[in-house]
């Protein structure tokens, strides 16, 4: 039995493809061998990145429409006839959502129904369209993007926090219901991350706060979440089902007061 890295003829769908950890997953993906569709609502940038990927297909896509999630799966059976991996990793993510995205006392309830209906309703209907084909191939990987975020109360981000909790549970429903039919569900909780995205608006107060409570020397690089969605997707992780892995060189695991505590011992 091959229980390899090898992605050799699988077909993977990325959703947010074309984004920083997206693309960095497509790469990845590619040269371990899978066909790539590169799905995202920005149709130019998913069109340049499939362009430069050997064997790979673009559909433009939002999330927040069932009629396009369902043209994005019929569009990958027509080009490739079969579907192994579904890597759920768009969500909600502009400037103007995660400045306005505070407390529930101050949060609109349209910035919530926004933000549910890309990152929870969306990673949900990709995987109710993935499910059906995979369970007639008798085989598929789910690796759905949470967060960090999902784990830990925080001053900022509810909605986007709580959309992505609530995928940590879509995901053990999946795997206890598909197991049994060999698709496998697992989520990946990226931390900070170095993306254009996640850096560009981050003043350097708050990502030294981060550095701080990370025990890692670095802050994430897409390529740590791709590695992470790689590995999932393989046959490597057959045992590994309706699991939270997190990726977030242990920013989440620490004590409360570790950056400050760090500072007062390396103090004397
Ligand atoms: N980068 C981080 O620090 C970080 C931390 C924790 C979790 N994450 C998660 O990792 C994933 C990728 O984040 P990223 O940092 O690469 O962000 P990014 O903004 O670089 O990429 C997100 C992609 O999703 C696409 N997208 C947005 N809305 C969409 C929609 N309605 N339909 C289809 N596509 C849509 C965007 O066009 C973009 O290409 C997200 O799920 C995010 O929540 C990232």
């Amino acid at each position: 039995m091959d229980m390899g890295l090898s992605l050799k003829g699988r077909v993977a769908i990325v959703t947010g493809g074309a984004g920083g950890i997206g693309s960095a997953t497509c790469r990845l993906l590619t040269e371990r061998g899978a066909k790539v569709v590169v799905a995202d609502l920005d149709g130019e940038r998913a069109a340049a990145l499939a362009a430069d990927l050997p064997d790979a297909l673009a559909v433009k896509v939002d999330l927040a429409s069932e009629a396009e999630i369902e043209n994005l799966f019929s569009k990958t059976l027509d080009a490739y006839g079969r579907l192994d991996i579904l890597d759920n990793n768009a969500a909600l993510l502009g400037a103007d959502v995660v400045q306005a995205d505070h407390d529930i006392a101050n949060m609109t309830t349209e910035l919530w129904d926004r933000t549910f209906a890309v990152n929870t309703r969306g990673t949900m209907l990709c995987c109710r369209n993935a499910l059906k084909i995979m369970e007639k191939q008798g085989s598929g990987a789910i690796i759905n993007t949470a967060s960090n975020l999902a784990l830990q109360g925080h001053v900022i981000q509810a909605a986007y926090s709580a959309s992505k909790a609530a995928v940590l549970q879509m995901t053990r429903s999946i795997a206890a219901s598909h197991g049994k039919r060999g698709i496998r569900c697992n989520s990946v909780l990226p931390g900070l991350t170095g993306t254009k995205a996640a850096l560009a608006d981050l003043p350097p107060r708050l990502r030294q706060i981060v550095e701080e409570e990370t025990l890692t020397p670095y802050v994430g690089d897409p390529m740590d979440i791709a590695e992470t969605v790689a590995f999932l997707a393989s046959d490597a992780a057959r045992s590994i089902t309706g699991q939270m892995i997190v990726v977030d060189g242990g920013t989440s695991v620490h004590v409360p007061g570790f950056a400050r505590f760090t500072e007062m011992i390396a103090g004397g």
